[in-house]
């Protein structure tokens, strides 16, 4: 019996290197003209010349173009707030988004309210419930990283103050996702490091899942299977890997766009607003300590993992310690932080990490074994140590 699974992807996936320049066609091909927003970063797509690009499309196109460049790193509600009124003032037709995941997450925000009004906060998930109904703005989503998977996902977190909230609904999910491995070639190093390990996480809390199904799996295990062996050639910048980490990062987004994530990602919205700790990465400072404690009790699914990555072994410590090692390979290889400690913090605050994380329910309640708030202690505590 094939358990129930519902997902929603873009109306149109279009992947491979100079892909930008289609822009046109796509939008034909979806019936997009008019007033459209650019949304993006205060600087890389203007440093980079893609925001020239992409206005000298547009208009070719015969389009409108307003230019939203004011998204910052973990987008907060007020700057929702001042696309939403750009959006609303010029009447925008459509938007753009050029970026990463805060870029693409911004966008998604801003396409509800022009036309439903009221505020980003009265879609919070976890507050509200609310439904995102239609109409809301077509995005057109292109990502500048290889780590949220936001193109293809119906999620959008938003900050607001020291907390980070997720808007949710299959009415966000991007029309179309244009996916140009040209635009990671300006990604440092670092940065890229960090947000594969965001990409990374979201494959493994996907397979290691309540919610995982059929469908979810395939694009788990496909996309681990990518990321890890294309991530170290795709931090000393060959092209080639990072275009793989570009489409890895793409299906670990379908594969979340079913589960949802799990418990490192609920401890990583507490830390990274907190703390002012990158996304990925403190994903990264939590994922190996996890499934560490995880993978022991879910010997099955641990072998059938690493067996689809190539590996043969039937000894489910073997197993585990196999996937351990490798995402600890990946994160001494790229130099980003091991462990909690190296953030400076002090121990004091691992309680309050551990509690935040552990009261995370949605994402809590998705953990595919039995966990107590002793064991997210227990992950807390070795994340601060570790050492590889
Ligand atoms: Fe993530």
């Amino acid at each position: 019996m094939i358990h129930r699974f519902d997902t929603g992807h873009p109306r149109k996936i279009i992947f491979g290197k100079g892909s930008i320049n289609l822009l046109p066609n796509i939008l034909d091909s979806l019936g997009l003209r008019g007033n459209v927003l650019i949304v993006t970063g205060m600087k890389f797509a203007r440093v980079t010349g893609y925001l020239d690009r992409l206005s000298s499309l547009l208009k070719d196109h015969g389009d409108t173009v307003f230019i939203f460049d004011k998204v910052e790193p973990n987008p907060s509600i007020e700057t929702i707030q001042k696309g939403v009124e750009l959006a609303a003032r010029v009447g925008v037709n459509f938007i753009v988004a050029f970026g990463g995941g805060s870029v693409i997450d911004a966008a998604k925000a801003i396409s509800i309210l022009p036309l439903q009004g009221g505020s980003i906060e009265d879609y919070f998930y976890d507050i509200t419930h609310r439904p995102i109904l239609p109409p809301t703005l077509p995005v057109v989503a292109i990502p500048t990283t290889c780590g949220t998977g936001s193109e293809v996902t119906k999620y959008a977190v938003i900050t607001k103050g020291l907390n980070k909230y997720t808007v949710l609904g299959d009415q966000i999910i991007p029309i179309a996702a244009i996916l140009d491995a040209e635009t990671l070639s300006y990604l440092p190093s670092e940065q890229f490091a960090i947000a594969a390990m965001d990409a990374i996480s979201h494959s493994l809390e996907s397979y290691f899942n309540n919610d995982s199904n059929i469908y979810s799996e395939v694009f788990a295990i496909t996309a681990l299977k990518i990321l890890l062996n294309n991530y170290m050639n795709g931090f000393n910048n060959d092209i080639e890997a990072r275009e793989e980490m570009l489409y890895g990062s793409m299906l670990a987004g379908m594969a979340i766009n079913m589960t949802g994530t799990t418990l490192v990602h609920a401890l990583s919205a507490y830390i990274t607003p907190r703390f002012n700790i990158p996304h990925g990465l403190s994903n990264g400072l939590f994922i190996d300590v996890y499934l560490k404690k995880i993978t022991k009790a879910l010997p099955e699914m641990t072998i059938k993992l690493v067996k689809n990555l190539g590996f043969t072994t039937d000894d489910p410590k073997e197993a585990s310690d196999i996937i351990v090692s490798s995402i600890k390979q990946l994160k001494k290889y790229s130099g980003i932080l091991i462990g909690l400690k190296d953030l400076n913090i002090s121990e004091t605050h691992l309680h309050e990490i551990a509690e935040a994380g552990y009261n995370f329910k949605r994402l809590v309640e998705k953990v595919p074994v039995k966990i107590t708030f002793e064991d997210v202690i227990e992950i807390v505590n070795e994340a601060y140590q570790i050492k590889i």
